[in-house]
């Protein structure tokens, strides 16, 4: 059976934790493994802007030995030029892989269902997996490891309804930790995406909590994430979201309700002085760059373990 990562909730708990452990294998020995060695080629698409997506992928696919191909979707027009259905099968005999950020997550489902070859999540509007993976990843490096993350919390702020929201909810709950969404009560996170994550949890052992409630969020966590308040494609107006948002800022009164230590994650781009202060980002609890780093690491281990199951 061909395996995907199209949301987090794709990779059960001991998967993820797998993943997690083969990405710090990769990171301490950077060519240790070569499933794309041919060189075999994965396709690298995108529909939506990127900098460290295009690049981490660029690098991981190369240093596994294989051939990046990174298509412009507006060369490519996947949906416009032809049908996702159309696309699927053309790719999938002569790529190893497709690594796709788009718009609906249907679309990725109709690729998935359709290449025969593994299909990989890189943004859709409603998940971030490898996102969310380099940033567990980031946690475990500071904490000792995957199975250190299960117990500990993840305060994450803002906009409850983007990706990287409902992706820390799916994530964060498979690895058995405690996540806290503050956002408005117009920014809630998708209902089966809330359910689906405390369904997780039930049997992680983790926890979930939405409020509109900053410190409550924020009080003795081990990790503070932001994202920036207007996602890729949120046509939110720009005054609009600094008054919906603000109450969310990340900033140094906040990071003083966590816990002693708590580490500080923000995926980039980040917007300094709107949902997080310069202060924070560039300050001694910081950790945005290792993460931005990390994706690397973990996106070889997706493919890598993904390649080897498929
Ligand atoms: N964090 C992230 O996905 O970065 P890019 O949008 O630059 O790829």
């Amino acid at each position: 059976m061909t395996r995907h990562l199209l949301r987090d909730d794709d990779l059960g708990p001991a998967e993820q934790r797998e993943v997690l452990e083969l990405a710090l294998r990769l990171k301490a020995d950077r060519f240790a493994l070569r499933p794309l060695a041919g060189p075999r080629t994965v396709a690298i698409l995108f529909d939506k802007p990127t900098l460290r997506t295009q690049l981490s992928f660029t690098v991981g696919v190369v240093e596994l030995g294989g051939h990046p191909m990174v298509v412009d979707g507006k060369l490519a027009q996947i949906g416009v030029r032809e049908s996702v259905a159309d696309t699927a099968r053309v790719l999938g005999p002569q790529v190893a892989a497709v690594v796709w950020r788009t718009f609906g997550q249907d679309r990725l489902e109709q690729m998935a269902a359709l290449a025969g070859v593994p299909v990989v999540n890189a943004l859709t509007d409603d998940f971030h997996p490898c996102q969310i993976l380099a940033d567990l990843l980031t946690l475990a490096e500071r904490w000792g490891g995957p199975a250190a993350l299960a117990g500990r919390t993840l305060a994450y702020l803002g906009d409850g309804g983007n990706n990287m929201a409902h992706s820390y909810l799916l994530g964060g709950a498979t690895a058995g930790m405690h996540v806290r969404i503050a956002t408005p009560d117009s920014r809630q996170p998708a209902a089966d995406v809330l359910a689906r994550a405390q369904q997780l949890a039930a049997t992680t052992g983790g926890s979930v909590l939405v409020t509109d409630d900053a410190a409550q969020a924020a009080d003795g966590a081990d990790c503070v994430a932001t994202d920036t308040w207007v996602s890729m494609g949120d046509d939110t107006d720009e005054a609009e979201a600094v008054a919906l948002f603000s109450p969310f800022q990340v900033d140094a009164a906040l990071l003083g309700r966590a816990a002693p230590g708590a580490v500080v994650l923000h995926c980039l781009p980040a917007y300094r002085g709107k949902e997080i202060t310069a202060e924070v980002i560039d300050g001694p609890q910081s950790a945005v760059f290792a993460e931005a780093e990390n994706r690397l690491h973990a996106q070889k281990a997706v493919l890598a373990w993904l390649l080897e199951r498929s």
